[in-house]
């Protein structure tokens, strides 16, 4: 329990209670088809400026410090959409990690895939594969990219993973406590969100990252992911700045 309490009552002191500069900051790209629509452009044009836009986030959060950035690319329920859509989105993320893995890892980038690999075409997963390994050893910023990804499917596989280790008598239910949990997450060793931004103005989760965000600050912005640029990343953070992140303690800042 010692690593829970770390984690959600930092010292104030140290963490100065969201006053840093955000360590993890993660990004729900919403709103690339009604950008499209906007310009009477189709949905596909919408995603592939959204992906200019991925770049722009990952310069800019190595300029101001941030350590990890992670963006949510493809939702466990995106598969709902029209098969040519999916396709097309299955194709912008090969050619990302095609086109952009040399100069992500010349940049000292890390990049980390969260999210069901199953299900993934076989063209796919050993991109992702190969994106991971060349470049673990990377000590700059990490790109987390959530691909097919749920928050509730990720605890579901986590569960199911812990629950056979206690069959398999390696595992003692007394002793599961919160890093028994965390380590079993596609997002072992990252963490939490410190905060969390989403474009379009939409106000929810959408199934994303729901076991780390328990105290992450949320920011929702009303342009479309497309338009995300150094002004509105640097007006998320400086929301951030300016909010009081309590831990369910009392406010640093009081007294
Ligand atoms: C975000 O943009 C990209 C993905 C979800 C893959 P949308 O495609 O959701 O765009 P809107 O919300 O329809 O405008
Ligand atoms: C969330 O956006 C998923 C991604 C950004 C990848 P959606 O557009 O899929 O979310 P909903 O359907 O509006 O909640
Ligand atoms: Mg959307």
């Amino acid at each position: 329990m010692s690593g829970e309490a770390k984690r959600t009552a930092p010292d104030p002191a140290c963490s100065k209670a969201g006053e840093g500069i955000p360590a993890h900051v993660a990004i729900i790209m919403d709103g690339n088809g009604r950008w499209a629509a906007q310009r009477g452009l189709p949905r596909f044009e919408g995603h592939r400026r959204g992906v200019d836009a991925i770049r722009r986030a990952v310069r800019i959060a190595g300029d101001l410090g941030i350590r990890y950035l992670t963006v949510y690319s493809f939702s466990a329920e995106n598969w709902r959409r029209p098969a040519q859509e999916v396709s097309d989105l299955m194709g912008l993320l090969k050619r990302f990690v095609r086109h952009d893995l040399a100069e992500l890892h010349a940049n000292n980038v890390r990049v980390r895939i969260i999210g069901e690999r199953e299900g993934l075409a076989s063209d796919i997963r050993p991109l992702l594969e190969e994106a991971e390994q060349l470049t673990r050893d990377n000590t700059g910023l990490t790109l987390v990219i959530a691909f097919n990804y749920g928050g509730r499917q990720e605890i579901l596989s986590a569960v199911r993973a812990l629950a056979r280790k206690v069959q398999e008598g390696s595992l003692d239910p007394d002793r599961i406590d919160m890093e028994t949990i965390e380590a079993a997450l596609d997002t072992h060793g990252i963490p939490d969100p410190d905060l969390v931004i989403r474009t379009s103005g939409e106000q929810r989760v959408s199934n994303f990252l729901t076991w780390q965000t328990a105290y992450s600050e949320f920011v929702f912005l009303p342009c479309y992911w497309p338009d995300f640029d150094e002004a509105t990343f640097k007006a998320a953070i400086d929301e951030y700045f300016r909010r009081d992140r309590r831990f369910g303690g009392l406010s640093a800042r009081a007294g």
